[in-house]
This record gives structure tokens, sequence and C-alpha cells, in this order.
């Protein structure tokens, strides 16, 4: 059964000295989760916030935070993040070695568990881990930085993803991140995902609540 269509603003792309402010005005304007990007300078070629600064926004946010790990080892730091108060704390298929242990230490901890996949990963890469996670985060660019152009080939992961889901009898939220604005979304919600994570099509608007108003509406155009 489908899920609601949920939309996350991503922080990366919000002013970070205003970090309140940004977050106020996206859940004022209906965003149902905020995206946290963290990234270790290894994993990915940049680096951004570490546990103190998630404890700081989750002081401040309503919604849940969804805390998404680019760091080369999730074995040993997502309970950090578990720990500063994530909700939901998703780890790269890549990075992880004992993907089950992680993804089992993160529930215990009181989270959700989320598990994703670079574009260069095939989704059979997941098949193991489907019955343990309460979300699959599907990157549609190679993680990194905000604003890159959406990868084509994430709309059929996405379908595939959902296919291999309903065969395995699981229903995690499927999110897509990476390139998502009103011409993607109505892509990738086709083909399955339920969950959008947007950062440059909200706060890179010169009308960040507008642009999330018009994101839902136009996901919603393909919802089935
Ligand atoms: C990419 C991050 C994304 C990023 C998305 O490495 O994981 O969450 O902020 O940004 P946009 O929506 O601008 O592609
Ligand atoms: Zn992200």
């Amino acid at each position: 059964m489908a899920h609601e269509i949920t939309i996350a603003p991503s922080i990366l792309s919000a002013d970070f000295t205003r970090l309140a402010e940004a977050i106020e005005l996206v859940e004022d304007a209906g965003a149902d989760f905020i995206h946290v990007d963290v990234m270790d300078g290894h994993f990915v070629p940049n680096l951004t916030i570490g546990p103190p600064v998630v404890k700081a926004i989750k002081r401040v946010a309503r919604m849940p935070l969804d805390v998404h790990l680019m760091v080369s080892d999730p074995d040993r730091t997502a309970q950090w993040y578990v720990d500063a108060g994530a909700d939901i704390v998703t780890i790269h298929i890549e990075a992880a070695v004992h993907a089950h242990r992680t993804l089992r230490a993160i529930r215990d901890g009181g989270a959700q568990a989320g598990i994703t996949l670079n574009p260069g990963t095939p989704a059979s890469a997941l098949s193991e881990v489907l019955p343990y996670v309460d979300q699959v985060l599907v990157m549609s660019v190679n993680p990194g930085f905000a604003a890159q152009s959406f990868i084509d080939s994430s709309v059929a992961k996405i379908a595939e993803i959902a296919r291999m889901c309903r065969e395995a009898g699981v229903n995690p939220r499927i999110e897509v991140d990476g390139g998502i604005d009103p011409l993607t979304a109505p892509r990738v919600v086709e083909a399955g995902a339920d969950m959008l994570v947007a950062g440059n099509a909200i706060f890179g608007a010169v009308d960040p609540a507008e642009a999330l108003r018009g994101l839902r509406r136009s996901a919603l155009l393909r919802m089935v």
C-alpha cells in the first residue's frame, strides 16, 4: 500500500547562520521531515555537520529529523546521531560493512533505520536488508553537493526497488534525494517514491514556502 507523499527539505541549501529560521519557515509551509545531510569529507568530497549541530537542530525542529549519513564508517558513528536526537538515521550500503548490525542498533536506539545507495549501485545490493529497514533512500545524484542534475536512470531504479519490496512483502518508505523539483517529482512518484528530498528547489527559490507547496502539488498530480 502506498504511503502519503511526504516532503523533506534539505537544509544543506539553507543559510547555515540562520538554520532555526529556515526550519521554521519550511515547517510552517507544510514540510513533513527535516532532511539533514552529514558529510565526512571522505565518503563524499564535502564536509558539513556532526552530532553537536544535529542536537541543536533537534531542539528547534517540530518535525522529525531525517539524518542522511554520507560517512565512511557508519557502523561506528550511526549511534552518535541516534543519541543526538535523529528520528531516522540512513546509512549507505556502500559504506556499511555490517549493515544488519548497524540497522538493528539504530532501531534499538529508538530511531527508524534507513538504507541508501549511490546512483552507481544496483538495486539488487539492497535485497538482503529490505526486511530490516523503515525507509530506502534512492540517491538520484552522486552525493556531496546540492543543486546537481537528476540522473534519469533513478526512475527505473525506484520502480525496481518498489517491485522488490512488494515481492518481499515489506513496505518501507521510498525516499528520493538529488535534483528533485516540480519536473522530476511527478516522475519519481509515479515510479513508486513517496518521500521527496529537495534542497535547491526549496531553499534556492525566492519564496521557499511557495516552492515547497508547488513541489507538493506537482507530486500529487501523479499519485495513484
Ligand atoms: C546530496 C544531498 C542532498 C542534497 C539535495 O549530496 O544528500 O540531500 O541536499 O540537494 P538538491 O535537492 O539541491 O539536489
Ligand atoms: Zn541527503
